[in-house]
């Protein structure tokens, strides 16, 4: 079964209403976002003094930090010694005067919060694991929810207690992004800062639309990867560029974690939290996105990058505004499409090269790449998946999306980062098995052997060992 949701109103879109909660029930129904201005009956008081808060803040012609901390804690009393935003209050006496635009830009968020329940007036589904569906957002509507996140008036979710109502979701509010200061804080809350002056500003507001998909691959359709007769697609292997920058055009891989964003609301900088903070708009979807399971992915189209940067980690910085001219389809959505994949994390280097976690993250690259509902299908986009944070070795990890994109009938290009010996090495071994003619089954059979191998030698290298039994493998296998 399959969910598709549009929550703009649009007539076209009239048939999918019938997902929406009937009339008169608690819009806080458990299959949908329990958002600040639902209408259950004690929400509805809260609403009235989250509102109240923001109106009083978007009246004024300048708000000052203390003032947008005195409102938060107003409407989320119980984390009044919690809740730290020393962040926000450095950040703001940190920041060049010239680039300080924001006790003006601060009421115009609560503005664009407030809207809430004008822009947003049809219940959004949750994302919910085990199920593939669709949510469609205008940019504008997001805007909305993510001003609703800066003011965090989104219910508290209790992430810790594994019996909570929202322990398998995301945290949302910003909450976590205003304390505990530091240099990435800083440069985090300037890209944060310059997608809302962008949101907020007639002139630049966006205008088109956003669509996630979770996607789920049921087990019956995970390839069974030992028979799979497909040959290598083309690979192209650079150790310049990155990404999100040199892929446009391409479906552009998202190293995730399994809880949607990562720690983009927190201290992490690496490729996921970079790239949620450059497209801002893709962290809405920790509001309705349940943690990814094995077999599962995220796919959002249409997504609009906001922010140039540079470096990575502690080196990351705000490098300035980006327009982003990115070819749109007819209803003005860019064709950007990024594939959110959570390898997994290895904290035993060996235990990649047990068979069933090879399987695993054949699954999960396959889930994102084979495509959904008749999607256009680009070559893909992806590097070092898992292989930073997540700990995974670099050769193993290119072969695995090598296999998956060839199963999918998509090419792929290979961004290095800078790391010239995997380039002339993956290079070298795909040059190898091209030539050979080598098919995903006879890849997969290899990879078996020298997941055995590997236990019994843990100095192998892989491709040294394609090299060496690639032959044999063609004639046995
Ligand atoms: N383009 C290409 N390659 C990149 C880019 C980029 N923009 N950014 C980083 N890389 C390379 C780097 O070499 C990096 O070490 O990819 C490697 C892996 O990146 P990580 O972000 O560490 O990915 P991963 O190991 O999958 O860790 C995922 O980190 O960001 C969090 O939320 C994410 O918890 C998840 C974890």
């Amino acid at each position: 079964t399959r969910r598709h949701t549009v929550l703009i109103d649009v007539d076209t879109f009239n048939s999918q209403r019938k997902f929406l909660p009937t009339k008169g029930r608690d819009l806080w129904h458990s299959d949908f976002v329990k958002m600040p201005c639902s209408q259950s009956a004690n929400q509805k008081s809260k609403w009235d003094v989250i509102s109240k808060k923001l109106k009083s803040l978007a009246s004024k012609k300048t708000v000052s930090v203390k003032d947008v901390e005195e409102a938060i804690i107003k409407y989320n009393p119980k984390y009044k010694d919690q809740w730290s935003f020393d962040a926000l209050h450095t950040f703001n006496k940190n920041i060049p005067d010239t680039e300080n635009y924001f006790k003006t830009l601060f009421p115009k968020i609560a503005a664009l919060a407030l809207k809430l329940p004008d822009f947003v007036n049809k219940a959004i589904p949750l994302l919910r694991k085990g199920q593939s569906a669709t949510i469609t957002l205008s940019q504008v509507q997001i805007s909305c929810l993510l001003a609703n996140a800066f003011f965090c008036t989104f219910p508290h979710r209790n992430t810790s207690n594994p019996t909570a109502e929202y322990a398998g979701y995301p945290t949302i509010n910003f909450n976590s992004l205003f304390g505990n200061w530091s240099e990435r804080k800083r440069e985090k809350l300037r890209a944060i800062m310059h997608y809302f002056k962008e949101v907020t500003d007639e002139s630049t507001r966006p205008k088109g639309l956003v669509t996630f998909h979770r996607e789920c691959l049921s087990y019956t359709d995970m390839p069974t990867w030992e028979s799979c007769k497909e040959n290598l697609s083309k690979l192209h292997i650079t150790s310049e560029g990155q990404i999100e920058l040199e892929g446009k055009g391409m479906l552009q891989v998202d190293f995730a974690n399994s809880l949607i964003g990562g720690g983009v609301l927190g201290s992490g900088l690496l490729q996921e939290e970079i790239l949620f903070l450059i497209n801002p708009e893709l962290i809405v979807a920790r509001l309705f996105t349940e943690k990814l399971e094995d077999n599962e992915c995220l796919i959002i189209t249409g997504s609009q990058q906001f922010s140039s940067y540079s470096g990575f980690g502690d080196s990351f910085e705000w490098a300035g505004p980006y327009e982003d001219q990115s070819e749109r389809d007819q209803w003005a959505r860019r064709k950007t499409q990024i594939l959110a994949i959570d390898a997994m994390n290895f904290r035993h280097c060996m235990d990649q090269y047990k068979r069933r976690h090879i399987n695993r993250e054949l699954n999960k690259a396959y889930c994102g790449f084979k495509g959904y509902d008749g999607h256009e299908k680009p070559d893909i986009a992806t590097g070092k998946w898992g292989c930073g944070a997540f700990n995974g070795d670099p050769q193993l990890k290119a072969l695995i999306q090598l296999m998956a994109a060839a199963k999918a009938k998509r090419g792929l290009a290979f961004f290095t980062f800078g790391d010239e010996y995997l380039k002339q090495s993956l290079q070298h071994i795909y040059e190898l098995m091209f030539t050979e003619g080598i098919t995903v089954g006879t890849l997969y059979k290899l990879l078996c052997e020298f997941s055995s191998a590997k236990h019994r030698d843990s100095d192998v290298d892989l491709f040294d060992f394609i090299k060496k039994n690639i032959r044999n493998s063609k004639s046995h296998l």
